[in-house]
């Protein structure tokens, strides 16, 4: 598998191709790993110390944890060493919004940790619609009827513990769901209260806070055998209750693949970790070594033809699009609007097609 890297006589390699994995109905099915993944994952690496044969990523449209933290997770499921910088996330992008709300007073909202999400990307004032909301007695009218308790105070992080004062004062400045929202229904009435031009307790209309979504997939493959509605389906529930009951319809900024711009970032940060594996050293974006490095094919390898396979179709050369049967997609033929360069069953499958043709 050493031939895939075509040295040169000093420790400068130059691989020609890169690949990019979905997760959700790909790599992972819940917690899961399908299609034989860790094996196919192994064939990339030299071995658990986390040097690569070939540059790889993770490029998925999930989330709700910190990149560090999903490569802890994301290693000890498949048994191969992966770096945080493997790990893109549909929230990764948010990284992109830092100097216009670094000190802005933010609500995040989704599954798993959101407020650690975006403090991690270095947001200083952030803080959770569960912890936002517990400051409001009766926001959500039904509250008493559920079943499940949100985070306890002492939970919260020491930056979002804030008076009731400055809560109920403070204008929240963007709205950001990172992850799929875990309490539809109290996440909709907060979101259209506090996007409301009159904020949530009916000052002076100004524009709607800026809400931005991590990604806008419909459905996904969890561990469910049929797919689940994701944050697009959200987004459609949140949008249809806001614009009946305000005059100026939501509006949103929507982040995540099949964005162009996504694969575009996919493929900047490959030729680092393409750098990172030949020279065993972090290489800073603006080195020219890395960013002048040009891969004739990146494989992004996906389930989803709405998402995968579009994004990779849109973004265009040097992208090749491989459509897995292990989740969303499931047919014999190839999806007629958005067809896959390649269909196969598994991941295994995928990666053994893409030795095959670069060997
Ligand atoms: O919530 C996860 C889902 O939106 C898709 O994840 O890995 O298939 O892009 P993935
Ligand atoms: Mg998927």
């Amino acid at each position: 598998l050493l031939s895939f890297w075509n040295c040169h006589s000093s420790s400068r390699c130059t691989s020609s191709f890169g690949i990019a994995f979905d997760i959700d109905g790909v790599i992972l099915r819940g917690q899961n790993p399908i299609g034989n993944s860790p094996a196919a994952l192994k064939r990339l690496c030299h071995d658990y110390s986390g040097n690569l044969k070939i540059p790889f990523l993770f490029l998925t449209n999930g989330g709700g944890t910190p990149e560090s933290r999903r490569a802890i997770e994301m290693s000890q499921l498949l048994g191969v060493k992966i770096l945080p910088s493997q790990v893109v996330q549909g929230h990764s992008s948010f990284r992109s919004l830092l100097n216009r709300f670094e000190n802005d007073f933010i609500v995040a909202t989704g599954k798993g940790e959101p407020e650690l999400v975006m403090s991690e990307y270095g947001f200083r004032n952030v803080i959770s619609l569960d912890d936002y909301a517990s400051y409001f007695d009766n926001i959500d009218p039904v509250a008493q009827y559920k079943s499940w308790k949100v985070r306890q105070e002492s939970n919260m992080l020491p930056f979002s513990m804030k008076s009731i004062q400055d809560v109920s004062l403070d204008r929240v400045k963007a709205a950001f769901i990172v992850s799929d929202p875990v309490d539809w229904g109290r996440d909709i009435q907060v979101l259209c209260d506090i996007l409301s031009s009159r904020g949530l307790l009916g000052g002076e209309e100004e524009h709607q806070p800026p809400l931005f979504f991590a990604a806008d997939d419909l459905q996904y493959q969890a561990a469910f055998p049929s797919e689940r509605l994701g944050i697009g389906a959200f987004r459609i529930a949140l949008e249809s209750v806001f614009n009946r009951i305000h005059d100026k319809p939501l509006e949103c900024t929507v982040f995540g693949k099949p964005n162009p711009f996504v694969f575009r970032n996919a493929e900047a940060i490959l030729r680092h970790i393409w750098a990172f594996s030949c020279h065993g050293n972090a290489i800073r974006p603006e080195d020219e070594d890395s960013s002048s490095h040009s891969f004739k094919t990146l494989y992004m390898i996906g389930d989803n033809p709405l998402v995968d396979i579009k994004g990779a179709l849109q973004a265009g050369h040097p992208w090749f699009s491989i459509l897995t049967r292990t989740g969303v997609f499931r047919q014999t033929e190839n999806h007629p609007e958005y067809p896959a360069d390649v269909v196969v069953d598994t991941v295994a499958e995928a990666v053994d097609f893409i030795l095959e043709r670069e060997s």
